[in-house]
């Protein structure tokens, strides 16, 4: 009889473990066809003066390649995207609707690697990605990364041939898409 019940709750806690995982999976597919769609109006409304890579054209704009202003409050970044601010950044409200601009959040986070994920690690990764390793730096500290880190156990992404820079630049985005909400 015991058996029984500890048997069943070995099945249960799978069939919890498996679902969570799922849900997880489904969130991040979720949210790379956000980024092909946001891609595009970033492109055509926001590179100008802040950068295709997100490091800005324009001075007075903050630079996401940095992370720049982007540890604002959700609500405060809508604000601005919505109404504009200062004399340089225009307001979007009547450019592109609700979803679009909350998109440009999540882009404007995950701008920097966007392409290099898509060149390098999407063939593999486009239906699921695990947590980062946990000696990732954080991203304050990704700019005092002087060697490439291997972020994936699965290939040799610090043998290859890429940057430093361009190592953090697919860390923020990975982060940016794990991301709550
Ligand atoms: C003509 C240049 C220009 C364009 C185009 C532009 N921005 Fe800006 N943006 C700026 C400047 C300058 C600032 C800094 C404003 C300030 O703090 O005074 C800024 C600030 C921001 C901020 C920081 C907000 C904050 O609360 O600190 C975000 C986010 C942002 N822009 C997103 C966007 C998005 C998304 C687009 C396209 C839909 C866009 N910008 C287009 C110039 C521009
Ligand atoms: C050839 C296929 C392939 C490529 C290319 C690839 N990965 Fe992976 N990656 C895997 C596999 C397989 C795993 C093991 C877990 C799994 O099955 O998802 C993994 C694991 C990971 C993990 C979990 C932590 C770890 O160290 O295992 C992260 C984070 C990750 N990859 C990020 C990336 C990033 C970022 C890129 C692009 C720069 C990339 N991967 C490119 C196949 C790949």
């Amino acid at each position: 009889m015991n058996r029984v019940i500890i048997i069943l709750a070995l099945l249960l806690a799978a069939a919890f473990t498996g679902s969570a995982f799922a849900a997880e999976d489904a969130k991040w597919v979720e949210k790379l066809e956000i980024i092909k769609k946001a891609r595009a109006i970033y492109e055509e409304n926001c590179a100008a003066c802040h950068g295709f890579d997100g490091n800005s054209v324009l001075p007075e704009a903050p630079n996401f390649a940095k992370g720049e202003r982007l540890d604002k409050k959700e609500e405060e970044l809508l604000k601005t995207i919505k109404e504009g601010k200062g004399e340089l950044m225009p307001p979007w409200k009547d450019v592109i609707n609700e979803d679009e601009m909350k998109s440009m959040i999540l882009y404007a986070r995950a701008v920097t690697g966007d392409k290099l994920f898509e060149e390098i690690c999407l063939e593999c990764h486009s239906q699921s990605i695990p947590p980062l390793n946990s000696k990732t730096p954080s991203n304050d500290k990704l700019k005092d990364l002087t060697e490439p880190i291997n972020i994936c156990s699965k290939t040799n992404i610090d043998d290859e041939e890429m940057e430093v820079e361009e190592i953090a630049g697919v860390v923020r985005f990975v982060r940016a898409l794990k991301r709550e909400k």
